[in-house]
């Protein structure tokens, strides 16, 4: 009784305000730059302390949400009213390399480990190059394209519950598709990926390819999430060409604008709200449904 009393005055995360803090704009935290506060930011530095907070969140009906670089999310302007986690230190961050095998904290970057497989002549996950994203995130989506997708590489990953329980999960019953894994557990907390050794020279190669693609083809500078539609199934043509044959690029609402440069990016411009984007896309949507008769589904994740 008197605990409750207790929790319900000091709030679900009594006593670990150093790593919980409460009001804070995610916008920074997204490549968006868009979007309200979060009730609750959680950033543990270790999985007790994941734990912790997970078991405060189960136990008082708080709803969870775990960021990585932010950079397939669009959160709302009113906000998260719940915790969003965030596992952004270093230990997070920490990599072991056993030969070709890596094992990879979830809030390591692609981007860097990418640099790192290409310095050690490793093959394998090349076809990340240019998406932004944290181990954790890229393995939840399955991040990839037209290159190959992170999935194929992916060997186990060890994930936390809501209760805090940790499980391993073996190449076995792990299921990567277009964008999406079976990985329902809330929390990736670490991943082994099986990599091949080839000549750094080759590595970089590739990868330098896969990059200049990007660069040619995507807004990469711009403040964007990325592909905004998952490319419809059984279609010949995929969302962004659908969207530039409908003459939208360039298309805006308020501060959000359809991409001059890949019809499935939306670009935010200086003034523009998360209204702005969700409005824009609502738009675009109705259009191709109109014009095509394809519902196309979101790539981007919006919260809540
Ligand atoms: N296209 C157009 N107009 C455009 C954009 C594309 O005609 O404005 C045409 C291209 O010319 C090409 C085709 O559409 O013939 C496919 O375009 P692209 O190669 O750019 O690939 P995509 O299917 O649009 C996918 C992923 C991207 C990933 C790229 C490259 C999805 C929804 N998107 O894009 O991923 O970077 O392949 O590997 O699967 C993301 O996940 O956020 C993302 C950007």
């Amino acid at each position: 009784m008197t605990d409750n009393v207790t929790t319900r005055r000091a709030g679900p995360f009594a006593g670990l305000e150093e790593f919980v803090t409460e009001n804070v704009p995610l916008a920074p935290y997204t490549c968006f730059r868009l979007g309200g506060p979060a009730r609750w930011l959680i950033t543990p530095r270790n999985e007790e302390e994941l734990r912790q907070t997970a078991l405060r969140c189960a136990e008082n009906d708080v709803p969870m949400y775990v960021l990585g670089l932010g950079a397939n999310i669009l959160v709302a302007d009113s906000g998260i009213g719940g915790a969003v986690f965030r596992l952004g230190n270093d230990y997070w961050r920490e990599i072991r390399l056993e030969g070709d095998r890596l094992r990879a904290r979830a809030g390591m970057d692609m981007q860097k480990l990418v640099l790192k497989c290409v310095r050690q002549g490793l093959a394998g996950i090349e076809c990340l190059a240019g998406i932004p994203g944290t181990i954790g995130g890229g393995i939840r989506m399955n991040a990839g394209g037209r290159f190959g997708d992170i999935g194929a590489a992916v060997t186990g990953v060890t994930v936390m519950d809501r209760h805090g329980q940790i499980a391993q999960r073996e190449k076995e019953d792990l299921r990567f598709d277009y964008r999406r894994s079976n990985i329902c557990a809330p929390f990736i907390v670490e991943a082994t990926l099986q990599l091949e050794q080839d000549d750094p020279d080759q590595v970089l190669y590739r990868t330098r390819q896969i990059w200049i693609y990007k660069r040619n083809t995507q807004p990469l500078s711009a403040r964007s999430a990325g592909c905004v539609f998952k490319n419809p199934p059984g279609c010949d043509l995929s969302a962004g060409a659908l969207i530039d044959r409908a003459g939208l690029k360039g298309m805006r609402l308020g501060g959000a604008e359809v991409s001059t440069r890949h019809a499935n990016f939306i670009v935010a411009n200086n003034g523009c709200t998360a209204t702005d984007v969700l409005n824009l896309i609502d738009l675009v949507r109705n259009r191709i449904y109109q014009r095509d008769g394809i519902l196309l589904e979101n790539e981007v994740q919006i919260w809540p």
